[in-house]
Parts: C-alpha cells; structure tokens; sequence
C-alpha cells in the first residue's frame, strides 16, 4: 500500500487535474489538503468534461472517497454550485465526500477585500484569482477566522462581528450586514453538515485499515507561500509538507510524491518567469497548449521549460518520479530550448534565487533540442514516440534528477504513456498499476 503526494512542481496548471483522474483506480480515496476555489481541475473522459476547483477530480471515480482537509478555505456557496454541477452531469458525491470540519470558512467579504487590493496595487498587483484566498488564509493566521465547525457555535454573532472587523481593517460593521452574514453562516452550516467529519480522525482510521491514499496538490511548487516566488504567490503551502499540516495525517504515513510538470512552462498573474516567451512563439504555444486559466480565463503566459526551476521544485517536493504532460503540444516545433542555468551578473548558476530582483534579472541559459515534427497525440507506448520526442523527454529527466513515468499526449484520460515497467511508478501504484491501465483503456 501506498499513501502519495501529487505535486505541481512549476506555477500550477501542470495538469494534475488529470493525472490525478488517471492514477485514482490505484487509491481508495483523494484528499485535497490547501488553497480553494482558485483552483481549476480540468477532467476529460470520453466525451465527459468537468470543471472542478474545490472538489478532487477522484469524484468522477464511482467508490472513490475524497475528503476537502483542514488546510483549505472554503467558500461555501462555490462548494454548493460545484456540488450541484456534478450531480446535473450524472455524479453523486453524497456519502463518500467529506470536508474538514476545521476547514476555514472563506467570506464574500474576503473575495471584495481581495479585489480590492488588486485594484489598490495598480501596476504593482499580484494578479491574484480574485476570489479571497490571501484575506482567508490571513484571517486564520490572525485567529479571527470561522472554520466550518464554528458555524454552529453558541457565540456565532460575536464571531462573526469579530471576524468582519478583522477583514475590514478595525471598523466595525453594520448591524444589518452583521446579521445578514450570521443568518448566510446558519444556512450554510445546515448545508454542509452531511459532509462535515473529523477528516483527520477519519483518516487516521483509513491508514490503520490500510487504505490506499492520493494527497492531491493545488497549484504548484513555485506558488508556495515559503518556498515561491513571494510575494508573487499563493496563500498557502503547495509543496509536499502542506500534505501533512493540511490533513493532519503525519508524514511518517506518506510514501512521497509524484511531481507533475508541464513540457513547457506557463504561469498567470505577475511575477518573474525567467525563461518566459514575450513573442510570436509564447502566442503559438498559447494558442496550440489552449493555455487559458479554467477559473478566471485569463491568458497564461508562455515559456520554455526551466530545468533550473523544475530541479528546484523536485528537492523541495522530493521528487523521484513525475508525468511529463502536454508534450502534444510541442509536436510541431523544429526546435526546442531548455532552460539549463540563469545567468546572473556574468556568472551561471543553477541556484533559484530567493531574491526577486535577482531573479527577474537572470538570464535563461538554453540548450536546443532538435523537435520531432511530427504528431504524438494519443501515443500510448513509449516507444512509439519519435525518437527526438523520446530524447526530448529524457533530457528533461536527466536535468530533473528523476524519472518520467507518464507521458500525456493529448488531454484526455486514454492519451497517456503509463511506464508500467517502471519500478519508480511500481513503488508508488502496487498492483493497481493494472487498474489504472485498464482504467485509461485501450
Ligand atoms: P490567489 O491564490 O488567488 O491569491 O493568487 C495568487 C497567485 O497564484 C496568482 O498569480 C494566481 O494567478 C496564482 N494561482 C492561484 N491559483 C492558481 C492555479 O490553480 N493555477 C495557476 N495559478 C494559480
């Protein structure tokens, strides 16, 4: 048995949403452990599509339970729509979904006072998703915040008084906002109460039965709110230790993680990207990799793969093996720059930088790779790739210092190369691995 980490180890919008979906026959359950509906999980099977940003894709899978863990915020009435949405396409969540009951419990007025500090910043903004992930997570730091087990406590009103202050800087709010918020929190508390559990207790409970469990990461390594580019950022930990303090499961009971990372770079919002494309070709890749955010739509930005980034990423994660996705997209290029080192004041180095100024001054240092020209679209062996595609991926993996054991070849669940001989996805699959290949078919 094994319980495992998925972890986005560039910007986010790796593609985890689907390796996630693809792996989920080899667990039992999927746990998301931080952030909140900034989140979008897109997940394609057949001729199904759906678009999840707070519950794990692992909901597709009919037996498969998924649990929203102590690490996240949570907007109830996100959670309701989403809720609403899979049970129109067929999906019933009941009795196998389970939220935290400690969740923190994320406030319309979270979301406002997060635009309004966007729009406060000007050309300085983080370009965050709008939706009040920062003003959350800082309401729980400043112990103010309401988890979802608050929202049946005896002194709700003084709680929320407390909280809406917080959020508003010190005023105090008016009556009739105060008790508009208390009567939507009784609401939602009714609401949620049928999937609200100890998860950390439930958990607990699984391991010791020997269940299989898949730690499903939002966002990636780069956004991690210690170890990213800050304050270009989220607001939580994306990096494999949020699994443990996000759950509460300890990570003597976590076998690792597997990273995800996309053939290419992207990124939304501001920050320095220091292999980033600002011409004619960042658009082809935009355009080819439909790169578009899936909760807000904006245009993500577009670069070579940074190996410098990437090897950053696989020691903070611990990364052995990862799915390389999206290589479709790189299908017609002639060729196809590596980001192997940055250069910074005349010297190369393979160090990413904790200082921002440092890192929006480093240079890419490329290595070019001749591309394969031809299409790789629903490849399922390995072998069948283009002999450059097959070079391609292996450079990546050799700059990485660890294993590609899935490839993805196009977005649906059937279009990926499982490399079932590998003993790195053995280790983490088991016997399931069978299951998992049947589950992608052909
Ligand atoms: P926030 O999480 O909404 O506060 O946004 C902070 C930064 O994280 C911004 O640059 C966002 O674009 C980025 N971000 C948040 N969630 C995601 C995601 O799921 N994928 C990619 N970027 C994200």
């Amino acid at each position: 048995m094994a319980n495992v980490i998925i972890s986005g180890m560039q910007w986010g919008d790796e593609g985890k949403g689907k390796i996630v979906d693809l792996i989920c026959p080899a667990f039992d359950a999927v746990v998301r452990f931080q952030g909140g509906h900034n989140a979008g999980h897109t997940v394609k099977f057949g001729a199904r599509h759906f678009a999840l940003r707070l519950i794990p894709s692992g909901i597709i899978h009919p037996g498969t339970a998924c649990v929203l863990g102590n690490g996240m915020v949570l907007a109830p009435d996100a959670f309701f729509s989403e809720l609403e949405s899979l049970a129109a396409g067929g999906v019933e969540a009941g009795g196998r979904l389970w939220v935290s009951e400690r969740v923190q419990v994320l406030l319309p007025a979270h979301a406002a006072l997060d635009q309004a500090r966007e729009a406060a910043r000007g050309a300085r903004s983080i370009g965050t998703t709008s939706r009040g992930i920062g003003p959350a997570y800082e309401s729980k730091a400043s112990r103010c915040g309401l988890r979802a087990v608050d929202l049946f406590a005896t002194d709700l009103s003084e709680r929320v008084r407390e909280l809406l202050a917080q959020v508003a800087g010190g005023a105090l709010p008016a009556e009739d906002a105060l008790a508009g918020l208390v009567t939507d929190c009784r609401r939602w508390g009714e609401r949620l109460a049928p999937y609200l559990a100890d998860t950390a207790a439930m958990l607990h409970e699984w391991i010791d039965a020997g269940r299989n469990l898949l730690f499903e990461g939002a966002q990636g390594a780069l956004l991690d709110v210690d170890h990213g580019t800050y304050p270009f950022v989220t607001s939580s930990n994306t990096t494999a230790g949020g699994a443990c303090t996000g759950t509460g499961v300890p990570p003597t009971a976590l076998d690792g993680a597997i990273g995800v990372l996309k053939a290419y770079t992207t990124r939304v919002g501001a920050g320095p990207f220091v292999s980033e494309l600002h011409d004619e070709m960042g658009e082809r890749i935009r355009q080819r990799g439909n790169e578009f955010g899936t909760v807000t739509g904006r245009p993500r930005r577009c670069g070579w793969f940074d190996a410098v980034a990437a090897d950053y990423a696989r020691r903070l994660n611990g990364i052995t093996a990862f799915a390389l996705t999206k290589l479709d997209v790189l299908d017609e290029l002639a060729e196809i720059p590596v980001c192997i080192g940055y250069e910074l004041d005349g010297k190369v180095a393979r160090r990413f930088p904790s200082r921002l100024d440092e890192l929006a001054r480093a240079r890419p240092v490329y290595e070019v790779l001749p591309g394969w020209q031809s299409s790789t679209v629903g490849i399922l062996r390995e072998a069948d790739l283009p002999a450059n595609a097959r070079d391609y991926v292996r450079f990546l993996a050799a700059q990485v210092g660890a294993e590609a054991v899935m490839i993805s070849t196009g977005p649906r669940r059937e279009e990926t190369i499982v490399r079932d001989d590998s003993p790195g996805l053995r280790r983490f699959l088991g016997e399931r691995l069978e299951a998992v290949l049947a589950g992608r078919g052909a």
